[in-house]
Formats: C-alpha cells, structure tokens, sequence
C-alpha cells in the first residue's frame, strides 16, 4: 500500500496508528511500530496533509517530536529541535551547497534520545528529555543512579548546560535486557526503545546501563569543534568522536560524501546504534547567518542509513545442537529486508529468554542487526494474532533424546554419541571436507549404528554398510533406509574429500577455537601434519591473530586426536601442502574480495590468494593492494577510491588466480 494516496478515512486511521505508537513508545517504551514503518507512515501522511490542508493531522507533522503524548514539567530555555533529512548524493550536495562554501562536520546520528543537562558548578543539577520540543519529562533522579559519559561531577566548577543522546551500547542492551527479563519484565526490542523504556521508569528495581555522548554545549565560541573541544575536557564524550577519533571535516561535497561513506562502512563494527550521519556547519557565524525554522536548524542535516531493525512472521523455531553441545534456537522468518540484506534466519538467545518473550509461532517480531552480521530476534512486536500458543522448547535434545544439562542459560547435550555425532557432521561440512549428503541425519545414524564414532571411521565405511542405515521416518512411522544410490554418492564424496587441501583437514578436526582461518594459518605456517604435531605452544602463538590460548587449544587438540590423525593419514587423507616453492606471484600482496569470484566459494577465494603467496582480508586499508568487486557504489568502493587503491574485476581476478 505505500505510495498510494489515502482515503480521509484512511488518512484518519494513519494518523491514530502514529498517535498510538507513540504514546505506547514514550510512556511504557512498548514499541508498536519499527522506527521504519513508523517514518514511513509519517511521510505518507504529510504528503496527504500537503494534498489536503484542510485534514486534521491532530498536529503529528508539525510538531518537533510527531505525535509525542506531551511534553513534561521542564521548560527548554532554547527549544530543542530536530533535524531535517537529506537522502542520497544530490540532497547532500544540496545542503552543502546551502552552506555558501563553508566547511561542514560530519558525524555519527546516535540511536538514542535526546536529553539536556544542566551543571552548576560542577555539580550536575537536572537533566530532562526532549518531550514536545518546548518542555520536557525530569529525568535527574534516573540520570544521577549513573550514566557513562555524563559525570555527577565535574573535575571543574563549570555553569552550563550540555546537549547530547542518551543511548545504550550493544553491551549496555544485552546487560538492560536480561536484567529487564531477569526481574520479570520483556525484553527491549533494540537499544532506543530500551532507552525509552528505561529512562522514565522511576522504581526500577534492575539496572539499564546507560551512555551519553555530547553534541552541543552552551557558552561562546567560534566553532563547534572548539566547543566540541572544551565539551571533552569537561569530561563528556563528544558524539563527533565516537566513530572515528577526531569529528569528520569536510570542506566539500565529496569529502562529506565519502565521510558519510566512511560512517556507513563503520557502522557494522560500532559498539553503539547509529542511524544515520549529522551534517552540520562548523563555524558559529555560519550557523547564526543560516538560523533555524520552526522545528529544524538550516545549518544542520540528518542522512539516515537503511533501518536496522524489521518485523516479520515467526515461522518456526529449530533447535539444533551445535559442535560444542550446546543448544542452538535458530528462527526462521518471513523474509525481510534489514539494512542491505534479506534475512531468513535469527538467532533467538537462549530458551529461558524464548519462554520470558513467550514467543509463539505465527507472531510478528522485531528482528535486530546491529554492532554484528549475526541478526537476532529481540522482541515480540505490535498487536498479535488471538489464539496463538507460545512455543517451548523440547526437554531433551534431538539428536541423541537424552535430558539437556540445564545448569546453564545455554543448555547442553554432554552425551558421547551426540558429540561424535557433531564431530561427524563438522568434519563433512561445507566449510571442512565438503562431503556431500552427510548433513545431519546421516551422521547421528552412523554414531547410533555403530559404523562410526571418530572421523577416521568414515574411510572405513562401505556402500553396503550405508543404505542399510535408517536415516528417517516416514509419516506412517515406517523407517527410511540410506538406499544404494545415495550410498554410493557418500562413498564417492568421500573418496574425493582425501584431496581437499591440508587447510581444510586441519579445520575438519574441530580443535575448540578454531575455524576456517586457523586452519589455513597453520597450514601456511607448517606445511605438513608432522610438522605441526611438533610445534609448541609459542611456536603456533606466533602466528598473527592466533594468541595463546587458541595455540594452547591446537596443541591439546591434536594430541588428543593422535589416533585419529594416523588412521586419516594410513587412509590416504592429505597431511600435507604441495610443494609450490618459488610459485608466489601474489608474494607479499593483499586483497580484499567482496561478492563472489566465478568459480571460487569465500573459502576456496582466501585458500587460492594464500596458495599463490598472497593474504586475503576482509578490510579496505593502506595496506591493501587491490579490492576485488563488480561494486562500484559500495562503501568499500568508496574507501577503496579515497585511498586510491586499485578495484579488481572479479572475472579478471579470476583468470589472475587460475594463471
Ligand atoms: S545535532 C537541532 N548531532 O538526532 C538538534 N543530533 O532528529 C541538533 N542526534 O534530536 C542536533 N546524534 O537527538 C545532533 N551527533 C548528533 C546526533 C544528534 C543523534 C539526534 C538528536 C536530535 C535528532 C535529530
């Protein structure tokens, strides 16, 4: 239905779901709507409202904060604003151009709330949220049981007042959630609700950490960076800093591009929400000559990244038991498209946090990315379908049907089949030996059977042995066998899985830890399975990245395995790398390959660069010698080109790596 007009009716309808949503937001932080949905609807209706003047909006285009429930018991000497949005290059240009020449900052739009602080002294003395715009809800009391960022005191007596969000950081939100759930409460559905929902609660009983972070201050100066300057000796964090070290100067339209490129690119790596970037002219005279409308500065301007967060349909829960035994819940939606990618699977914590949210199959839920690639469900969302029966998760685990270990959060499966079992599939899985048709089933089947227990066994086993094995049920409860013909595949995939490279072996053996990298790391450092059964500790902790600990893991890890490893080698299983000596052409190269190379998988792409000499890394740095893509509007791209490294076609990168 977007982009279509609306009906007064309709117009009507909109303009209560906004009211609604955002009164539940304000008061309780319940949140009905994403921020998404909710900034969608408000476009619609303010395009509605400049069709049809005469619509009562009830005030929720105009006002600073649309649709708030009203402002609170402090009044803002100064209002305080919003900002206006810019979208894409040419609105960017446009406000750039609107400055007359002037240079203009840019800087991380923190996901929070905007709050107001005022000192006397030193002394911290009131701090109120933004509400209507006018006047605000008192929040000192809840400010002064501690926010980071924002001291009670100050090291110097200062009079003033400091601006800035309020905002909880990744760690902040996982600490506030389980405290929340832990005293019986929902979960928050990301950090601005959970900021929303904290912040006002007064008889909290469970702590929300919480962070501030600076973007204006009063007092007089000639431009924001000195003002920004001072905010940091007082002590504040200073928003403009956050991201990257010092705030983003930009004296033109294509340094404020590249910087917001530059933020873009960042935003997956930070340890707070952003949504967006903040232009803003740095000279104070700048700024007086531009003024301010009525809810918005001229000299200021908000660019908004894709919304991280989405709602979508919970279809099903699976439960899997991961290579450690511990239980994993894996959600599985209806696709939905979260900042640049359309997500299917969601991490869902842990049963306990399952059961608190009483998520029930069937319900729409609000899906998370932030601060990492691993989305998670955080929170049922909006009104919900009657009828619905939460889901509980089973008592014992699937693979092996014995009782889980519940002593902790993250139940466990200790039993030994389940073990081999996980050990089994990890060896044959895509990113190890690569054997095809022992997913799952196959390889539980084969530790319940008996034909095998380790690895090794798997090169013992015979075409006969395996159709006979029942790998299923059919609905009528009769038992499904293997069968000839996918016997014969596994016994084949098998057979070509002895010559997957040394890496791979490596990784296959599943030493706690480790994962695809090391197992090329180790394979690069030591070349042969002889060779590295000898290193010690210090020796494979050299490695770069490795560490200690890891290097304590591979050592054990092995020789544990002794046995193991002898019977892969006795069956013809690569031990070693080719000798290739005096083949590196890519010697002392580094490159970064994004979106696919015709005839390589992500894995096979590293093994090959590192095979010819090379390195391969996931960022674009000085140090990179070529980024490979077809992209050219990424922000990777875009990094690439500020620093005039070379973008590689991923067909010609092909053919480099083949010759
Ligand atoms: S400058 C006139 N800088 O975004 C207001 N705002 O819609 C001047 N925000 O209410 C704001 N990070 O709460 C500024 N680095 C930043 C910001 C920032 C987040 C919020 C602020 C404001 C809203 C604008």
């Amino acid at each position: 239905m977007t982009g279509t007009a609306f009906t007064h009716a309709e117009f009507t309808a909109a303009v209560g779901k906004v009211q609604a949503a955002a009164r539940s937001y304000y008061d309780t932080g319940e949140v009905l709507m994403t921020d998404a949905d909710y900034d969608a609807l408000l476009d619609r209706i303010a395009a509605a409202k400049a069709a049809y003047p005469e619509w009562d909006d009830h005030g929720v285009t105009t006002r600073v904060a649309a649709g708030v429930s009203g402002g609170g018991d402090v009044l803002h000497p100064v209002p305080m604003m919003s900002l206006s949005k810019v979208t894409g290059e040419d609105e960017v240009r446009g406000f750039i151009a609107g400055l007359g020449g002037d240079a203009c900052l840019v800087e991380v739009k923190l996901d929070g709330l905007a709050i107001r602080v005022e000192y006397d002294a030193g002394r911290l003395v009131l701090a109120a949220l933004r509400g209507d715009g006018s006047t605000g809800e008192n929040v000192t009391a809840q400010v002064l049981r501690g926010v980071t960022g924002l001291p009670a005191r100050l090291g110097t007596a200062w009079t003033g007042e400091v601006r800035g969000e309020i905002y909880m950081s990744v760690d902040d939100f996982e600490t506030a959630g389980a405290n929340r759930v832990a005293a019986g409460g929902k979960a928050f559905i990301n950090s601005r609700g959970a900021v929303a929902g904290s912040i006002r609660s007064v008889d909290r009983t469970y702590e929300t950490p919480m962070t501030f972070a600076a973007y204006d201050l009063s007092g007089e100066f000639t431009s924001h960076r000195e003002r920004m300057a001072y905010a940091a000796e007082l002590g504040f964090l200073v928003a403009g800093r956050l991201a990257t070290g010092e705030v983003q100067f930009a004296a033109d339209a294509d340094a404020a591009l590249a910087a917001i490129a530059r933020i873009g690119d960042l935003r997956r790596d930070l340890d707070f929400p952003i949504d967006g970037a903040v232009l803003t002219a740095d000279l104070e005279a700048t700024r007086r000559r531009l003024g301010a409308g009525s809810r918005t500065p001229y000299w200021a301007a908000a660019f908004k990244y894709p919304a991280d967060t989405g709602s979508t349909v919970l279809r099903d829960i699976e439960v899997r038991v991961g290579r450690t035994g511990r239980i994993a819940l894996r959600a599985v939606l209806d696709p939905v498209f979260v900042d640049g990618t359309t997500i299917t699977y969601a991490t869902l914590h842990n049963p306990k946090f399952v059961e608190d949210q009483g998520f029930a199959i069937g319900q729409t839920v609000a899906v998370w990315r932030a601060g990492d690639v691993i989305p998670r469900v955080t929170s049922p969302i909006g009104e919900q379908p009657h009828g619905l029966t939460p889901w509980t998760p089973p008592e014992t685990c699937p693979q092996c049907g014995e009782p889980w270990d519940k002593s902790s959060l993250l139940w466990r499966c200790h039993t030994a089949s389940c073990a081999a079992a996980n050990a089994l599939e990890y060896w044959c899985s895509r990113e190890a030996m690569d054997v095809e048709g022992a997913g799952e089933a196959l390889c539980v089947a084969l530790v319940n059977s008996g034909l095998a227990t380790d690895v090794a066994d798997l090169y013992t086993l015979t075409e006969a042995q395996l159709a006979e094995l029942p790998v299923g049920t059919t609905k009528a409860g009769g038992v499904v066998l293997l069968g000839k013909l996918n016997a014969a595949k596994v016994v084949a995939s098998l057979e070509r899985s002895k010559s997957q490279p040394f890496n791979r072996v490596i990784t296959g053996l599943g030493v706690r830890m480790t994962g695809r990298s090391v197992g090329r790391w180790l394979a690069a450092r030591f070349k042969t399975m002889d060779a590295l059964r000898a290193a010690t500790v210090e020796q494979i902790a050299e490695i770069d990245k490795m560490g200690l600990i890891k290097a304590q893991h591979v050592v054990d890890g092995l020789a544990a395995m002794t046995g193991v490893i002898d019977r892969l080698a006795a069956a013809g299983v690569t031990m070693s790398v080719p000798d290739t000596e005096g083949d590196k052409p890519l010697d002392g190269k580094t490159y970064v390959v994004s979106g696919s190379v015709p005839g390589f998988t992500r894995t096979t792409v590293s093994e090959r660069i590192e095979q010819l000499g090379g390195r391969a890394s996931g960022s674009v740095s000085a140090n990179t010698t070529a980024l490979v893509t077809a992209e050219t509007t990424t922000a990777k791209a875009k990094k690439a080109a500020q620093l005039g490294i070379p973008i590689i076609d991923p067909a010609e990168f092909a053919d480099m790596l083949a010759g």
